[in-house]
């Protein structure tokens, strides 16, 4: 048992290390600790930080033999021995203590002069690049935006978590009313019942007309792009979200051919060539008379169809009344496009599930 027989061989000269006495400054015959050679062979073969922690581990440790040897000072016979052999012990760390921590910072700086040299990056280097571009959705709205503002509309914003108020109410759909039915709504429950306390996603742009009128009252020439979302089975050309813009113009005189003309500018521009649209009569109970706008849609190599594109109409008196608008000294219209259909005729995409995939052969090509 080597804790019982601490030293290795004789003994001879110095036999006293003083505190402070520098690590080198005794000879190799006060090394008399068997520790000593083993821990001088293995100090030269460290090459990494793990090796050093464990040379540490290993000679200097709390299970090292040098502690076990030191736990044993103690039941030494002489207090020579336990003199001589406790200077050994200290001058055993003081010499290899220094050692380990001067190692240490030396190779923390060489793993870290390769750490820079393996990741230097070359920020001036014109490597070939992934060229990214604007999602077909964002490219239509702002197309759309730059077309309305050349009109005088204001480009306004709304959430897309509404209440049920703004939502249907305050848009002349009251709780009992059929046309609820026609939007199928993800419902945000309060629980408290009143329709200015219970939430939806909001299942189109209108809500935002009501922000607008209950805000700054009329006159109003703005249109809303968003995000809308309803409870829909997904097809080629229904999503659970889409995109869509409101358009809402609330003035003095204004009729439905005032309608008609900003929609004829709109096409003829966002197009650039003529269109088949089609304009029908359609029931929305903020609007009266009501419309719906269709455009014919033929996607590359397919048979074209109409599609249906936008609600429109002239507001409801009971809105702008909702809102504390006179009637009978403002009148307007209002309208509702797909934004996200617009995107599909524009680039010709057939499908709208495409529109929100993350596929970059996709998005890519446009
Ligand atoms: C409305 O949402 C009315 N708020 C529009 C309106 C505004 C009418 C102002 C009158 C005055 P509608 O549910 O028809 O109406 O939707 C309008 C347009 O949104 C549709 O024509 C269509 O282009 C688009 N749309 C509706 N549902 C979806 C869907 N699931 N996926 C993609 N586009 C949709």
């Amino acid at each position: 048992n080597n804790s019982q027989t601490p030293l290795s061989g004789g003994f001879g000269g110095k036999n006293k290390i003083s505190e402070g006495e520098a690590s080198v400054a005794f000879s190799k015959s006060d090394r008399t600790l068997e520790i000593w050679d083993s821990a001088e062979a293995d100090f030269l073969g460290v090459d990494s930080v793990e090796a050093l922690v464990d040379f540490e581990k290993n000679h200097l440790g709390k299970k090292s033999k040098l502690a076990e040897i030191s736990k044993n000072l103690k039941n030494l016979d002489s207090a020579d021995e336990k003199k001589r052999i406790g200077g050994e012990v200290a001058a055993f760390r003081r010499f290899f203590e220094p050692k380990v921590a001067a190692k240490m910072a030396e190779m923390r700086e060489v793993a870290l002069d390769k750490k820079l040299q393996r990741e230097w990056i070359d920020p001036t280097k014109n490597l070939p690049r992934k060229k990214g571009a604007i999602h077909p959705i964002s490219q239509v709205q702002r197309e759309v935006e730059r077309i309305f503002s050349g009109m005088g509309f204001e480009v306004a914003d709304g959430p897309e978590i509404e209440s049920e108020w703004r939502n249907f109410d305050a848009l002349n759909i009251p709780g009992t009313h059929p046309a609820r039915d026609m939007q199928d709504t993800f419902w945000i429950r309060s629980g408290r019942g009143s329709s200015d306390e219970n939430f939806v996603f909001r299942t189109h742009t209108s809500p935002v007309q009501i922000r607008r009128m209950c805000a700054r009252g009329a006159p109003v020439r703005a249109i809303v792009p968003g995000r809308c979302f309803r409870n829909e089975d997904v097809d080629s050309t229904h999503d659970a979200q889409f995109y869509q813009f409101e358009g809402l113009l609330i003035d003095r005189e204004i009729n439905l051919s005032h309608l008609r003309g900003v929609f004829e500018t709109f096409f003829a521009e966002f197009f650039g060539k003529p269109v088949e649209v089609r304009i029908r009569p359609g029931y929305f109970p903020f609007v009266e008379p009501g419309l719906e706008v269709d455009i014919w849609f033929e996607p590359p190599g397919k048979s074209g169809k109409w599609l249906e594109l936008a609600g429109a109409g002239m507001t409801h008196p009971n809105v702008l009344k909702n809102c504390g608008i006179d009637p009978s000294k403002f009148q307007g219209f209002a309208f509702g496009f797909g934004l996200t259909r617009l995107a599909m005729m524009k680039f010709g995409i057939d499908d709208i599930r495409l529109l929100s995939s993350i596929r970059g052969e996709f998005l890519g090509q446009f």
